[in-house]
C-alpha cells in the first residue's frame, strides 16, 4: 500500500501541526510504503522569497525527521526535486474543466477576500492532482480542509482514464484524519502557523514556557471552581493519561487549583513527551548535509516510482515517439 502525502512548507511546525497530522503521518510509516513530500512548488502560489522558500523547506523536513519520519523506510523528497511533476501537471490541465476548479473552496475562499488571485493558485488543485497520481498513490491522509482537493484528484484521473481509453491512473483514497481533536493555541483559538498563538515544540525551553505561562485563562481566584474547557487544560490534556485528566478535571472543578501550577506542569510534560525529538531536531541541525543527502536520496526513490506511471500516461496520450 503506498501512503503520501504533501506538507507545506509554511513555517515552524507547532502543537496542533504534531497532533493533528505529523503523529499520523509518523505512525503510518508502519503500515506500507510511505512517501511525503515538502511541498515547494506550490508554495510558490502564497509565499514569493526565494531564500525564505529554501529555508522553510529544510526546516519542515528536519522537523518531520525528528518527530520520527525514518527516511530508511520512508521517502521524504522536496517536489522540486521531482519536476516530471509539472508535466502532469501541464496534461491534466488538459482534462480538467474550469468548473471544476471554480468550485474549489480555497480559490473562492481567496476571491471573497480580494487577494489577487494567479493562474498558479487557480490550478494548485491539478498540480496536487499530479502529486498524488504520479505515484500512483493508494492512501492520502490530509486534514478536512483537503477532502474537496481529494474529490477533484478522483475526477481529474477519471477523466484522464476516460478521455484517452486506458486505466492508467489510479484513484486514491482519502483518509480524512477528522479523529484528531482541533488544539486551541494560546489564546483559545486554533492554533495556527499564522496566529501568534503558537506552542512550537522545537523553540528553545526559555521561548517556551514564556509561550506558556502567557496562556489566556480567566481570572477565577485559586480556591475557586475552573472551567476546564479553558485552552490550557486541552493543551495539558494532550500530554496526560484518561486517568490523569479525570483527577485533574475534578481537582479543577472542586476549586483549589492555580493556573501558574498547572501552567509549570504543562511546560514540563511538553519538554518530556518532546525531549528525544528535540535532542533529534539539534543533532540534524548540525548536519545540513545528512538532510540534503535524505531529500536527494528521497527524490530519487520517488523518482523510479514515478517513471512508469510518466510512462503509461505519455503512451496512452499519443505523447512523445512511442514503443
Ligand atoms: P496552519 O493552519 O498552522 O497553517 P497547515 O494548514 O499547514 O497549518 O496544516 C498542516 C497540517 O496540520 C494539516 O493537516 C492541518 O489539519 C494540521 N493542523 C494545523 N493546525 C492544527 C490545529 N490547531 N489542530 C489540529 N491540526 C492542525
Ligand atoms: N494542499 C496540501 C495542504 O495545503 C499540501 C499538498 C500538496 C498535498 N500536494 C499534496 C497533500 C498531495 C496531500 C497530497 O496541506
Amino acid at each position: 500500500m503506498r501512503i503520501l502525502s504533501g506538507i507545506q512548507p509554511s513555517g515552524e511546525c507547532h502543537l496542533g501541526n504534531y497532533f493533528g497530522a505529523m503523529r499520523q503521518h509518523v505512525a503510518m510509516q508502519a503500515e506500507g510504503e510511505g512517501i511525503f513530500f515538502i511541498a515547494d512548488y506550490h508554495s510558490m502560489t502564497a509565499l514569493r522569497e526565494a531564500g525564505e522558500r529554501r529555508r522553510l523547506v529544510r526546516e519542515v523536513a528536519a522537523d518531520y525527521l525528528a518527530c520520527g519520519l525514518d527516511p530508511e523506510r520512508a521517502i521524504l523528497y522536496r517536489q522540486s526535486d521531482l519536476p516530471e511533476v509539472c508535466e502532469l501537471a501541464w496534461i491534466l490541465t488538459t482534462v480538467t474543466p474550469v468548473g471544476l476548479l471554480e468550485r474549489s473552496h480555497a480559490y473562492k475562499d481567496k476571491v471573497a477576500n480580494g487577494v489577487p488571485v494567479d493562474h498558479g493558485l487557480f490550478a494548485y488543485p491539478v498540480l496536487m492532482a499530479a502529486d498524488i497520481l504520479l505515484h500512483a498513490a493508494d492512501v492520502v491522509p490530509v486534514g478536512q480542509d483537503q477532502k474537496q482537493h481529494l474529490e477533484m484528484t478522483r475526477d481529474i484521473a477519471q477523466r484522464f482514464n476516460h478521455q484517452y481509453g486506458a486505466p492508467v491512473l489510479k484513484l486514491p483514497e482519502p483518509r480524512i484524519l477528522e479523529d484528531v481533536a482541533v488544539v486551541p493555541g494560546t489564546d483559545g483559538r486554533k492554533m495556527s502557523k499564522s496566529l501568534p498563538n503558537k506552542l512550537c515544540m522545537f523553540w528553545p525551553e526559555k521561548r517556551l514556557r514564556q509561550a506558556v505561562m502567557a496562556i489566556v485563562t480567566d481570572s477565577t481566584p485559586v480556591e475557586a471552581p475552573k472551567d476546564t474547557g479553558q485552552a490550557l487544560f486541552q493543551l495539558w490534556s494532550l500530554f496526560a493519561s484518561a486517568a490523569e485528566r479525570e483527577e485533574l478535571f475534578a481537582r479543577a472543578r472542586a476549586g483549589g487549583l492555580g493556573y501558574g501550577e498547572l501552567k509549570k506542569d504543562l511546560l514540563a510534560r511538553l519538554l518530556q513527551y518532546f525531549g528525544p525529538m528535540r535532542e533529534r531536531r539539534e543533532e540534524i541541525a548540525k548536519r545540513p548535509d545528512f538532510l540534503e543527502d535524505v531529500l536527494l536520496g528521497g527524490a530519487r526513490r520517488a523518482r523510479s516510482l514515478a517513471a512508469p506511471v510518466l510512462a503509461a500516461v505519455r503512451e496512452a496520450a499519443g505523447l512523445g515517439p512511442g514503443r
